[in-house]
């Protein structure tokens, strides 16, 4: 499906000769009359025009460096110069239907030399931002959206460029394990020499091996496969806890677990949301990961599952040492009740569909009770531990402030998709429209959005200057999705699904 730019209206009389198209979109009538915040058409059109706000701020004053510092008005290079907000706000263009972004970023996308960097790599971040950024173009402009393109080399450069990034970056995985260094610099084909990490090795599977099917060069599946044995066969057994749950730090020379501590927030938690979503991909070749997501996700529902003692209407998902839980989370671990959702719809298991929906009320909470509406990056709800100025609001709300941070992330909203898709109830359209409002109402300044100081804070407490690529690649395509019509790529309510979106919200279209 294609989308016409809403035509821009405004107040102006047409000339009667000036026909219309056939086509005039549903939402024309937003610019010029303000909008129905119930009409979920109008709702994606108010997300679309805020990607064009920060997709503007970004090319005018960033472009093509990695991001926008939209209150100074300047950029930075965080993710090694290569233009991570272009890569990364591709297949939200894509999905979005813009044609006019989606060819500025095609056109500057070959132009990339990915061989060469001054700074630090992460294996990780390279592999989800940009792998996963060009992937999921090349499978949106070779499929269904192959009309966005207006130059078909420009579409054959998204592959070419893929595997230039992967050869340059492959060198990572000669060591003793096949387990890769997460950090690398490219100047010297050295590393960091430290420990990689659950999250980091565990998250690059889905990518390459899409990179492979696509290439025909098997070398990419295989070598993030054999990194991903040590994960679903850990050592030693201290190093998991409970069955399926393991620790976090992995030695890459012994490919052993050097702890025994974890759970679904960061650092960890795309490892149990990516063996799932192999599953999705390709159900023949990894029902092993399957098997693992179910025994960590049974554990998680055991032992892991804790209710404030002031609001035990709420689940939270707890940390752990050992066998000792703790009672903190993150904004980052949010994603987990869409993680859940999506696991339940696609092995049939209504249990952790309804357990899902309970961790996704937990995140609502999380935005509902702060001064902004948007939940903090830290949250605890130790009753032992309850900060003295925080005592009233604990009582309120279930959980105290940790850090009150907020970096335009995705993870709750993300949740609201799934939920939504899972059981369509208009409810999660709601929450997530209500949670893009507060997002956009806080975090706008200058030319773009900025991470803020205080959720807790009317207005957000200050600026941190930066716009995250993210930003574009997952928080405005979660928050338009939901509201969007039906499309293949969309994540479907029968638990059988065309596309799977690698963990910065780039859909890939799953092996047939
Ligand atoms: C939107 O829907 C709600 C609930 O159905 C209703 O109370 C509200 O008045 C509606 N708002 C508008 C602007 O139509
Ligand atoms: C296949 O990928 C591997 C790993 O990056 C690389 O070393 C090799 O050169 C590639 N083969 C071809 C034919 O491009
Ligand atoms: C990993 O194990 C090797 C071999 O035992 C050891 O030399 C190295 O210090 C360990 N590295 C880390 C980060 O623990
Ligand atoms: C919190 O709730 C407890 C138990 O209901 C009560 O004893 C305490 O006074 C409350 N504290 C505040 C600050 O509201
Ligand atoms: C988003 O914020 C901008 C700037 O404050 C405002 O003009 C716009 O109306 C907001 N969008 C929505 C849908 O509220």
């Amino acid at each position: 499906m294609t989308r016409i730019k809403s035509v821009v209206l405004g107040t102006a009389i047409l000339p009667a000769v000036l026909a219309l198209p056939k086509t005039t979109p549903t939402h024309a009538h937003y610019r010029g009359r303000g909008y129905d915040a119930n009409s979920t058409s109008d709702r994606a059109q108010a997300v679309v025009d805020v990607f064009r706000t920060a997709w503007g701020g970004y090319y005018k004053y960033a472009f093509p460096h990695d991001e926008l510092h939209p209150v100074s008005n300047s950029f930075s290079d965080s993710r090694n110069a290569w233009g991570a907000s272009a890569v990364d706000a591709l297949s939200t263009a894509l999905v979005m239907g813009q044609k006019d972004i989606v060819n500025q970023i095609l056109d500057y996308i070959p132009t990339i030399d990915y061989t060469k960097t001054a700074t630090e790599v992460s294996l990780f971040e390279t592999t989800i931002r940009y792998l996963g950024g060009m992937l999921s173009g090349y499978d949106f402009l070779t499929g269904p959206l192959s009309d966005l393109a207006d130059n078909k080399n420009n579409v054959d450069a998204l592959l070419k460029q893929s595997e230039t990034l992967a050869n340059a970056l492959s060198y990572a995985f000669e060591t003793p394990t096949g387990i890769p260094w997460n950090n690398l610099f490219f100047t010297s084909r050295s590393n960091d020499g430290s420990a990689n990490g659950l999250a980091t090795v565990g998250t690059l599977v889905l990518e390459w091996t899409r990179l492979s099917d696509l290439s025909g060069n098997t070398s990419y599946g295989a070598l993030t496969q054999k990194a991903e044995s040590y994960l679903l066969n850990p050592s030693p057994p201290s190093s998991e806890p409970w069955t399926g749950l393991v620790g976090t730090d992995i030695n890459v020379t012994t490919g052993q677990f050097l702890d025994s501590t974890g759970g679904w927030v960061g650092g960890d938690d795309s490892f149990y949301e990516y063996l799932i979503k192999m599953f999705i991909y390709d159900p023949s070749r990894f029902a092993t990961y399957r098997d693992r997501w179910i025994l960590a996700a049974d554990s998680t529902i055991s032992h892991l599952t804790s209710h404030p003692s002031s609001r035990p209407d709420l689940t939270f998902v707890a940390m752990y040492n050992g066998r000792n839980p703790s009672l903190i989370s993150q904004h980052l671990a949010c994603f987990d009740g869409g993680n859940f959702i999506l696991g339940g719809q696609v092995l049939g298991v209504q249990k952790y569909i309804n357990y899902g929906l309970q961790l996704v009320d937990g995140c609502h909470e999380t935005y509902i009770a702060t001064a902004t509406g948007i939940g903090p990056e830290v949250f605890g709800w130790d009753s032992k531990r309850v900060p003295a100025d925080q005592a009233e609001f604990f009582n309120k709300s279930g959980f105290y402030i940790q850090n009150p941070t907020y970096d335009l992330r995705p993870e709750v909203l993300e949740s609201f998709y799934y939920a939504y898709r899972a059981t369509g109830d208009p409810k999660y359209q709601d929450w997530a429209w209500e949670g893009f409002l507060a997002i956009n109402a806080t975090t706008r300044v200058g030319s773009g959005y900025s991470n803020i100081d205080n959720v807790n804070v009317a207005g957000g407490g200050g600026y941190g200057d930066f716009q995250e690529s993210f930003w574009f690649a997952e928080v405005l395509k979660y928050a338009y999705l939901i509201q969007a019509a039906e499309a293949e790529w969309q994540v479907s309510k029968d638990g059988k699904n065309a596309w799977v979106f690698n963990t910065e919200a780039h859909p890939f279209k799953v092996a047939s």
